[in-house]
């Protein structure tokens, strides 16, 4: 039996990984620490706030002195870092609430896990940390081995969190663990990254907005698959290690619209083309075959099913997507896409 902290476990993959863990890791205990930003949603733990062994901490992981608050009242054994900001537009229009959640919540985080003798304390990281591979270079993919090259404030704040993570682990013999997962999908996940966009979008008629020509190509994983590889690394990945994480679904961000078009019954006709994004990454596409020998670790929902299910879940779920949209949400999509 362990204590496990799950930082960020209000937002998108956090509070999936509560799921995943109180489902197949029953006799651990799970505290989520999470400062509910605008990403972090009470409503998305409700069903975990009726089990008896989840607790939930509101607190913000850069500030020290209420994380030291959080571990020695838990005492926790494994300390998993999802919280962060997460989205690269976001990133681009306000570069410093990036470097400080990103880069000094996880200082904290690991001060606090050494000062509390923390057993395993894991990093989620993201493939973004790579850059981006060329359309017209298929054969090429990102191992653990392929060279740090960040695109956007996002990326280098994470890329320099994993540096840290790496830093401490060989200096302090601190006991980490890294992951680079691939892009998610899924349940829960917040309407302003593409897939949820578009989801909640189509539904109601209206525009759905694809940067540039739409030919870049994201390597999709569904978050279920994602939760599944960080609890096999937290029990049996190596400690100093970096596992890649992803399962060979790569599609352009047009087919990624038309099939859940197609799915919804909407025409193309909602497809409208805006300016690009800044440093627009071209291609991720993730080498998975270090997790898979290692770990033994295969995805088991391939891109057909998970985007069915997931265009499912929004459908039985469109109170969770209302509450949120009912919010700033509507300022939000008003500032980054009148114009564009
Ligand atoms: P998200 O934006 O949906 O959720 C982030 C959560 O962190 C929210 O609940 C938010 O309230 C919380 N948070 C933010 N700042 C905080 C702070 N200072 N203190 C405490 N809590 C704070 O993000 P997500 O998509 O679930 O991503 C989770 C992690 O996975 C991130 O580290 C991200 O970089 C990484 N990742 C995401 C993807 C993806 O496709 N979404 C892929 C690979 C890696
Ligand atoms: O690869 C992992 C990363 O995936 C994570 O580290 C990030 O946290 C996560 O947000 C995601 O980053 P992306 O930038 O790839 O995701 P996003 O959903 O923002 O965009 C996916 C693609 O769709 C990207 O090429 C940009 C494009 N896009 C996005 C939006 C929001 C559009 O064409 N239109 C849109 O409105």
């Amino acid at each position: 039996m362990s204590k496990i902290i799950v930082t960020g476990g209000a937002g998108f993959i956090g509070a999936n990984f509560v799921y995943y863990a109180l489902k197949h890791r029953p006799d651990d205990e799970i505290i989520c620490v999470d400062s509910l930003t605008y990403a972090g949603n009470l409503m998305t733990l409700e069903d975990a706030l009726k089990n008896d062994k989840f607790t939930f901490e509101k607190a913000d992981i850069t500030d020290a002195e209420a994380i030291d608050a959080v571990f020695d009242k838990h005492k926790p054994d494994i300390v998993i870092n999802f919280a962060a900001e997460s989205h690269v537009d976001r990133s681009i229009e306000d570069p410093g609430l990036f470097l400080r959640t990103n880069i000094l919540g996880t200082q904290v985080l690991m001060d606090a896990s050494r000062k509390y003798n923390v057993k395993r304390y894991h990093q989620v990281g993201t493939d973004e940390v790579y850059g981006d591979l060329p359309l017209d270079r298929p054969d090429l993919f990102f191992t653990e081995e392929t060279p740090i090259h960040t695109s956007s404030p996002y990326s280098a704040s994470k890329a320099s969190a994993d540096l840290l993570v790496g830093a401490y682990q060989r200096t302090y013999g601190f006991p980490a663990t890294i992951s680079r997962c691939s892009n998610n999908y899924g349940p829960y996940h917040f309407p302003e990254k593409l897939i949820p966009l578009i989801i909640g979008r189509a539904k109601k008629d209206e525009t759905l907005p694809v940067y540039g020509t739409g030919e870049n190509v994201r390597d999709w994983l569904y978050v279920e698959d994602h939760c599944k590889a960080i609890s096999m690394i937290i029990d049996n990945g190596r400690v100093g290690e970096v596992y890649n994480i992803g399962g060979h679904n790569e599609r352009t961000n047009l087919d990624v619209v038309k099939t859940v078009l197609d799915i919804l019954g909407k025409p193309h006709s909602l497809i409208t083309y805006v300016t690009d994004r800044a440093g627009h990454d071209m291609r991720y596409a993730i080498d998975p075959t270090k997790i898979t020998n290692e770990l033994g670790w295969v995805p088991d929902t391939k891109f057909d099913d998970g985007i069915r299910l997931t265009v499912e879940w929004y459908d039985k779920n469109q109170e969770w997507l209302d509450n949120i949209l009912s919010g700033d949400y509507e300022k939000y999509y008003d500032k980054m896409y009148s114009g564009r």
